[in-house]
């Protein structure tokens, strides 16, 4: 093999490599979300989000914003756990986005 095109070689392994690492790391942030959701939250809240129950609200009509979201999360409201013993602040983070990409209803 020339030099050059072994350098080539290298080069577009690297890139493969490369571009796989990124989707993968992408892909995985998001089923992490979804994973903490169907193992915490689903019990209550259904796969959907719209289950109620135990006494859950439907999530799909919610409108809390981020900052709201995070707050009973970690700290519960009424009958919701608080989950900050279980869930870092990083998994409470994925959790409550993931919760956007449940259905919304009409
Ligand atoms: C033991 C049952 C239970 C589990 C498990 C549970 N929830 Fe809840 N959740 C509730 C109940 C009950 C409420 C209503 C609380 C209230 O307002 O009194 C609620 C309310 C909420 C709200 C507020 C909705 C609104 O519009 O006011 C959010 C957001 C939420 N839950 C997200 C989650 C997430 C995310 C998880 C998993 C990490 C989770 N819940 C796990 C029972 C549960």
């Amino acid at each position: 093999m020339k030099k050059g095109s072994a350098w080539l070689t290298l080069f577009c392994v690297a890139w493969i490599i490369g571009s796989c690492g990124g989707a993968i790391g992408k892909r995985k942030a998001l089923s992490k979300g979804q994973r903490i959701y169907i193992e915490q939250c689903q019990r209550c809240h259904g796969a959907h989000g719209n289950a109620q129950l135990n006494g859950a609200k439907n999530l799909q009509y919610s409108d809390l914003n981020m900052e709201e979201r995070i707050h009973i999360i970690t700290k519960g409201r009424g009958v919701m756990p608080a989950f900050s013993g279980n869930l870092n602040s990083e998994e409470i983070d994925l959790v409550a986005s993931y919760l956007d990409s449940l259905p919304v209803a009409p």
